[in-house]
């Protein structure tokens, strides 16, 4: 059987509206990840997509004049597939809840836990918030209302199907108690393991008031609840329910478990709570990782598009370019804190880590080989202290964002950037270059800083795929290395890869200064 791949998978977001930043947020985080894992030479699936059924967007749709289908359907290719195209975002599959694909497993997987017992009719009666579709309980409520919308919920009572869901608290209890990777940050894990020891009650697990869904197979007056539907995503696009000798059934076995469900914290307990319990349910093995990270905020409060405060991505890539976007983002929040995005924030660091420290010792060094080695890459030499730090480098930011220590990882990276300006500075070759008598030590410094760049160029291609690709160009790597995809991290501190004679090109300035963006 071929290697299991490392999975990774993004919620899969409502189409009421276009994606915001903080949909952006989690989308990039998870792109950064799986293009790190494939830099380490590891088979990756990297899974986004859209939650099409339930009231929110029926709501949304109505209210636009359109079909939900139709709805659905001009967002999903107008608005949501454009903006991780535009982001870069190397997803290698894209599911929709309204095809096929999907909801034939659903309803296969939701008649096997129907054989097996785990589904009861009953009634349901209680609060119900239709922008998190989620059925509330009391201490959720800030008078009456949902605490993330802000808005009154609803009374719903009806006859529904049920999932024993209490059923799995004690399974579940000891699953993290034995594994506390699989929900992390701590803290998500302890507000987890709270919520479970409070008692967790049965779910309701489909509605009968409204038609926009995936139908109760037994029962064709209901339609399956969207969360329950929603969280299959994660398994029918990787071939749930297909018989193990089809190849659905062998692309199952190949990527199931998911290694990491990437999720904010929003929507933690779905995650952590009910969709494990579910597929304990059916018997299948359950996530490796639930990673709650936190909300990106706007007068601290979550960003939302229901509130108005939702920033468009781009409004700030327009300004700042794709790449400073990502880099961004993953370097300025801790992953798993909240973060508030400030302009002032961004331009400062736009300009001193990306223009002045990554951007200037790439355009510095591909000046002076133009100048002084007929733009081409010098002899090697020796590099001393350099090639220490690069080790030193990588081994840190493997470790950390394989942790998903997003920020740690970009911060070594960056520490050694600046190593490498200082090494430029401090050795002068632009006094040294006049004196012919000093080529040879010429050549090594610039052979040195040339190098130095080929491995931050790979070590960064995760996080700002567009600028490092163009300096491996420019460095004439492609030509001499193949392409920037195929460098593995465990190789990039190998010293001396850059084949001296090889055609460098000056290029364009990876980061202009924000007043040249402007005009
Ligand atoms: N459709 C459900 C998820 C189903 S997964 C089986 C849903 N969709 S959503 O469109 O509301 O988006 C949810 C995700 O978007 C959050 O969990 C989070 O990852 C991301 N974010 C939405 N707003 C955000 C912020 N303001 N800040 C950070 N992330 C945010 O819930």
């Amino acid at each position: 059987m071929s290697e299991k791949s490392f999975y990774l998978t993004t919620p899969i977001y409502y189409v009421n509206d276009a994606p915001h930043i903080g949909h952006a947020y989690t989308t990039v985080a998870g792109d950064l990840l799986t293009r790190w894992h494939r830099q380490r030479g590891e088979s990756v699936w990297y899974l986004t997509g859209t939650d099409e059924h339930g009231q929110k967007v029926m709501r949304s749709a109505e209210s636009n004049g359109a079909s939900p289908q139709d709805w659905c359907d001009r967002l999903v290719e107008n608005a949501w597939k454009p903006v991780w195209r535009d982001l870069e975002i190397a997803n290698d599959d894209f599911i929709r809840t309204t095809e096929p694909r999907h909801m034939e497993r659903v309803q296969r997987f939701m008649q096997d836990l129907m054989e097996k017992g785990f589904i009861y009719e009953g009634k349901y009666e209680g609060p119900y918030c239709v922008g998190c579709e989620e059925f509330k309980l009391p201490g959720d409520l800030d008078d009456g209302k949902c605490k993330i919308h802000s808005k009154s919920v609803e009374m719903i009572s009806e006859i529904n199907w049920f999932f024993k869901l209490s059923d799995f608290v004690a399974p579940l209890l000891k699953h993290y108690e034995e594994n506390p990777s699989a929900c992390e940050p701590e803290s998500a894990r302890n507000e987890v393991v709270a919520f479970l020891e409070g008692g967790v009650s049965h779910l309701s697990i489909s509605r009968s008031t409204f038609d926009w869904g995936i139908p109760v197979p037994w029962d064709r007056k209901q339609v399956i609840y969207v969360w329950f539907d929603a969280l299959l995503n994660y398994a029918t696009a990787v071939g749930l329910t297909d018989s193990p000798e089809s190849e659905g059934g062998k692309f199952f076995s190949r990527t199931w478990p998911a290694d990491v469900h990437l999720v904010g914290k929003d929507i933690l307990r779905f995650h952590a709570v009910i969709w494990p319990a579910m597929l304990m349910a059916a018997g299948l093995p359950i996530p490796r990782k639930v990673f709650a990270h936190g909300w990106l905020l706007v007068g601290g409060e979550k960003m939302s598009k229901s509130k108005l405060t939702g920033i468009s991505p781009a409004d700030i890539t327009s300004h700042f370019g794709v790449d400073a976007f990502r880099y961004y983002f993953m370097r300025a929040i801790p992953f798993g804190n909240d973060g508030s995005f400030s302009w002032e924030d961004m331009s400062a660091r736009y300009t001193s880590e990306l223009a002045n420290d990554f951007g200037n010792l790439a355009s510095r060094l591909l000046a002076m080989l133009n100048k002084y080695c007929d733009g081409k890459i010098p002899e090697k030499n020796e590099a001393g202290k350099l090639t220490k730090s690069l080790a030193r480098t990588v081994a840190v930011s493997d470790e950390a964002i394989c942790a998903l220590d997003f920020q740690t990882g970009i911060n070594a990276i960056m520490d050694f950037c600046k190593e490498v300006n200082g090494y430029v500075t401090a050795n002068e070759p632009w006094v040294v270059a006049k004196d012919p008598s000093r080529k040879g030590e010429l050549d090594a410094i610039l052979y040195n800083t040339a190098e130095s760049l080929r491995a931050l160029a790979v070590l960064l291609f995760p996080v700002m795929p567009i600028s490092t690709k163009k300096l491996w160009n420019y460095l004439g790597a492609e030509n001499s290395l193949g392409s920037i995809e195929k460098q593995v991290i465990s190789q990039v501190s190998t010293w001396g890869q850059l084949r001296p004679g090889t055609k460098t090109s000056k290029g364009e300035i990876l980061f202009p200064r924000l007043e040249e963006a402007e005009k």
